[in-house]
């Protein structure tokens, strides 16, 4: 069966958003909607998996479960026509992670290095959650049968482990699946990643080798999506450097992860080929190079920002969008839950 081609991906609301979340996934999002249809979700139950000291305790889940779609939804993503929920809205997540979990093997989930990163070395004291994650996101895509999912490149194992899932699914059902009339024994999709963003990887303004990330202690460190055109400024000023000026090539920027980076970002936001950056910057010093990319983020980013304020505002509006598209994510779960019960042999309600 050819599969009707769906988008679907997911952002924890676990702290601020900066630039690598725009520019690894969001930008994505947003483009995406040109071409599929897409379901967008705020995926709070992940949230959960780490202490709690991480996601910050009821009222900053809330909050930045808010503030994700305000996200979304300023940076373009249109609820009208896609869909933009938060996950904990729609059992089917937990119902069909279940069964899922009864599907993967202890053996893959061992394999999963986010899991050794985040529980790091105290791993009998991690939640069962935490390793059971890649299940849940597994669950979260294959509810909507979903063929495509962007997402950075730290996700791409989890991804794999989603399409062993799906296979393994429809391997263990096989004969019951053709006998509910789906005649290739393919019920599940196996989903694939889609990792082409601009910049799939934004590094830290203090350490070129390292990813910009929420938990890096230095805010230098990241330009979040909420900083006003000040802070921008600063950031920027102060990012590391070294003393040469700019190559005017491409493979000059190879050993000097910084200047690749501030140069990457450039490209990105202006969505230009890194080598035509270089054509208009190389030769010159920083300090001209950071005026411009200044300017070129507070451009980009302002207008963002403000309207993410406009909307973190009006919490109301927010939730009612949430709501509104759980409602709709429900209806195309519903009928995923329905086949997959009775592919599995649960009696229920006709
Ligand atoms: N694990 C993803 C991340 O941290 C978030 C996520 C959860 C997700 N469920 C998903 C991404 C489903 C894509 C599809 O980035």
């Amino acid at each position: 069966m050819a599969f009707v081609e769906r988008v679907f991906s997911g952002v924890q609301p676990t702290g601020n958003l900066h630039l690598g979340n725009y520019l690894g996934a969001i930008v994505n999002f947003v483009k995406m909607q040109e071409t599929h249809n897409c379901i967008y979700c705020v995926v709070d139950m992940h949230a959960l998996t780490q202490p709690v000291e991480v996601w910050g305790g009821p009222s900053e889940l809330a909050r930045n479960t808010r503030e994700v779609t305000a996200a979304f939804i300023a940076a373009g993503i249109d609820p009208k026509k896609h869909i933009v929920f938060n996950q904990s809205q729609v059992s089917g997540h937990a119902e069909l992670a279940w069964i899922f979990n009864c599907v993967a093997r202890v053996g893959w989930l061992n394999r999963m290095t986010q899991f050794k990163e985040k529980a790091g070395k105290d791993r009998e004291n991690a939640s069962v959650g935490l390793y059971d994650y890649p299940v849940l996101m597994a669950a979260d895509i294959l509810l909507y049968r979903a063929t495509h999912v962007p997402v950075g490149d730290d996700q791409k194992q989890h991804l794999e482990l989603s399409r062993d899932i799906a296979q393994k699914f429809n391997n263990d059902f096989g004969d019951s699946i053709r006998g509910h009339g789906y005649n290739d024994g393919m019920y599940f999709p196996l989903p694939e990643p889609f990792i082409t963003g601009p910049a799939t990887r934004v590094m830290s303004l203090r350490d070129g080798t390292k990813k910009m990330s929420k938990s890096d202690a230095s805010d230098y460190s990241r330009i979040n999506l909420t900083d006003d055109a000040d802070t921008i400024a600063q950031k920027i000023r102060k990012a590391k450097t070294d003393p040469e000026p700019l190559p005017s090539e491409e493979k000059g920027l190879e050993p000097r992860p910084e200047a690749d980076n501030l140069v990457g970002i450039y490209a990105a936001l202006s969505e230009r080929p890194k080598a035509e950056v270089l054509r208009e910057f190389g030769g010159g010093q920083f300090s001209s190079f950071k005026n411009a990319l200044v300017e070129l983020c507070v451009t980009k980013l302002s207008p963002i920002a403000a309207e993410m304020k406009r909307l973190v505002a009006d919490p109301g509006h927010v939730d009612a969008i949430l709501i509104d598209g759980a409602d709709r994510a429900r209806t195309i779960a519903a009928e995923t839950m329905k086949a997959t019960q009775d592919i599995v042999g649960f009696v229920r309600k006709r």
